[in-house]
């Protein structure tokens, strides 16, 4: 039995902000259990759901120095769904509204969950042979089990492995408060190891300690190792090369499900959303206040409101885009004027466009199995997991062909009656609105033609099973077969 540990800042059910979460929270149980034995860390943040507290137990608790700090470590622990989760307990540290806060605070919250996740580990009796980290918040795992553990027995042998699912987010902060916070040796923060242009930096620590990196997509993969792409470390990226590899993400398909969803008025399948797929959009129409049309060509948005998605281009085009013959869904919060762009659209443009400007599960659900198309325009994008949902539910996916968008979304070909949606290629608000009216055209005119799309993107499979095995074959490789 192979022992994996993931260690994250966030994993559904119990915390999510973004798509790491369901990475997180669904890969694990994915794995082929008799070969795998693969548990999951993360904080125990004081804004869970009290549901999800309430599962955990407590496991007992320590006391670890962190530099010259001395801090008080809790461990509990729940089974979720199969899966074995450790959480660590900190009130000072995991206080707050939100998993993350001011970057200055974050920077030590995460260095204190890294080196607790690995103090807790003889605690717990859990020896993992792989530790996989997920993003910056993880980056100093790698460094600290290069560090002060490797002396240990305990600790010698484990590899580590991080998966970059976001470069743009790195941890950085002045080196000397770093320093200070890890506790760390002075010759960490070199330019061949923690520091980038005179900052400390997490996530580099992490690529350069952890003995394979990956992301979460083959495109991105070789996209961060150029300037546009790289966030300024498109040369460490091409120095990790050989140690570098893109495993697309999969989707829970399980609680991502047209056929059983909870969440949707009428449950469907590949055989019969033809007739049944629209009882959802009138559902939603009604529900948002739009006008009640079954013909209405409905684009969905569920998202980050921040720029990496593309949200330019929309801003750009939203006056032009709202004279067609359309429907806009949105679904979003972040940036301010984002989340305040779609407000005016929805009040200038009634009945035709509907701001959802809150987070609920429940709504981006309802959402992926009502529209027709869904949007996805970003600027840049690893992975990508709302556009397999909408796959999943036979929502034709639009999206710029970058990062995982790419490797995942088929461009249509009316030629050869081929593809799964509509893609281009430049970051340009004119290019998209001509996508989105060639995607209109075939709806609108080309009704069968429309539905085949959506018969070959409802057969592609996205769920875990091809990039587990991917996983379990990157670990045995790491430990030599
Ligand atoms: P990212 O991780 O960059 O935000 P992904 O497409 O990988 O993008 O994952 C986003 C995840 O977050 C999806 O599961 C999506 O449904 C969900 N999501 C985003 N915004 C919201 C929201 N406002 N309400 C509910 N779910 C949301
Ligand atoms: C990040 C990326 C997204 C990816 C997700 C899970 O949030 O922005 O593209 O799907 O991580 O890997």
């Amino acid at each position: 039995m192979k022992k994996i540990l993931f260690v994250a800042s966030e994993g559904v059910p119990f915390i999510k902000t973004g798509g790491l979460a369901d990475v997180v929270g669904s890969l694990p149980k994915c794995f082929d259990r008799e070969k795998y034995d693969c548990r999951v860390i993360l904080p125990k943040y004081m804004c869970m759901k009290q549901e999800w507290k309430d599962r955990m137990s407590y496991l007992t608790h320590f006391y670890m120095d962190l530099s010259w700090r001395s801090q008080y470590v809790g461990i509990l622990e729940t089974v979720y769904d199969g899966v074995h989760f450790y959480f660590i307990d900190n009130e000072y540290y995991f206080a707050g509204p939100k998993p993350y806060g001011n970057i200055y605070q974050d920077v030590e919250k995460f260095a204190f969950f890294s080196k607790a996740a690995l103090s807790a580990l003889p605690v717990i009796g859990f020896q993992p042979d792989i530790i996989h980290c997920h993003d910056w918040q993880t980056g100093l795992v790698p460094v600290y089990l290069k560090d002060k553990f490797h002396d240990g027995d305990f600790f010698r042998s484990m590899k580590s492995i991080i998966t970059i699912h976001n470069l743009k987010f790195q941890g950085v902060w002045d080196m000397k408060t770093i320093q200070d916070i890890t506790g760390l040796d002075k010759s960490y923060f070199a330019p061949d190891k923690l520091e980038a242009y005179g900052d400390a930096n997490y996530l580099k620590g992490g690529i350069v300690y952890a003995d394979w990196v990956t992301t979460v997509s083959k495109t991105y993969a070789d996209e961060i190792k150029t300037p546009f792409y790289g966030e300024r470390l498109d040369g460490l990226m091409k120095a990790r090369a050989n140690c570098l590899s893109g495993i697309v993400n999969g989707i829970d398909y399980e609680e991502y499900n047209p056929e059983t969803d909870k969440f949707i008025e009428k449950n469907y399948n590949a055989k019969n959303f033809r007739k049944e797929k629209i009882k959802n959009k009138r559902a939603l129409q009604k529900e948002l206040g739009l006008e009640q049309d079954d013909r209405k060509f409905m684009i969905g948005i569920v998202s980050r409101l921040t720029d990496q998605k593309g949200f330019d281009l929309i801003a750009y085009m939203m006056d032009e885009l709202c004279q067609l013959d359309v429907q806009f869904v949105v679904l979003g919060t972040g940036e301010e004027r984002y989340e305040n762009m779609f407000r005016h659209f929805a009040w200038k443009y009634q009945g035709k466009v509907a701001a959802c400007i809150y987070y609920s599960e429940a709504m981006s659900h309802k959402i992926y199995a009502s529209c027709d198309a869904f949007l996805m325009p970003s600027l840049f994008e690893p992975c990508g997991l709302s556009q397999l949902m909408s796959l999943r539910y036979g929502t034709v996916p639009v999206v710029r062909e970058t990062g995982g968008l790419r490797d995942t979304v088929q461009p249509y070909n009316e030629y050869d009656s081929t593809g799964t949606g509509f893609s281009f290629a430049n970051y340009n608000a004119h290019e998209m609105l001509n996508t989105i009216k060639y995607a209109m055209d075939v709806y609108y005119v080309h009704k069968r033609e429309w539905n085949k799309l959506i018969d070959r993107g409802m057969a592609v499979d996205f769920s875990w099973k091809a990039s587990a095995e991917e996983y379990e074959k990157l670990y045995d490789q790491l430990l030599g077969g």
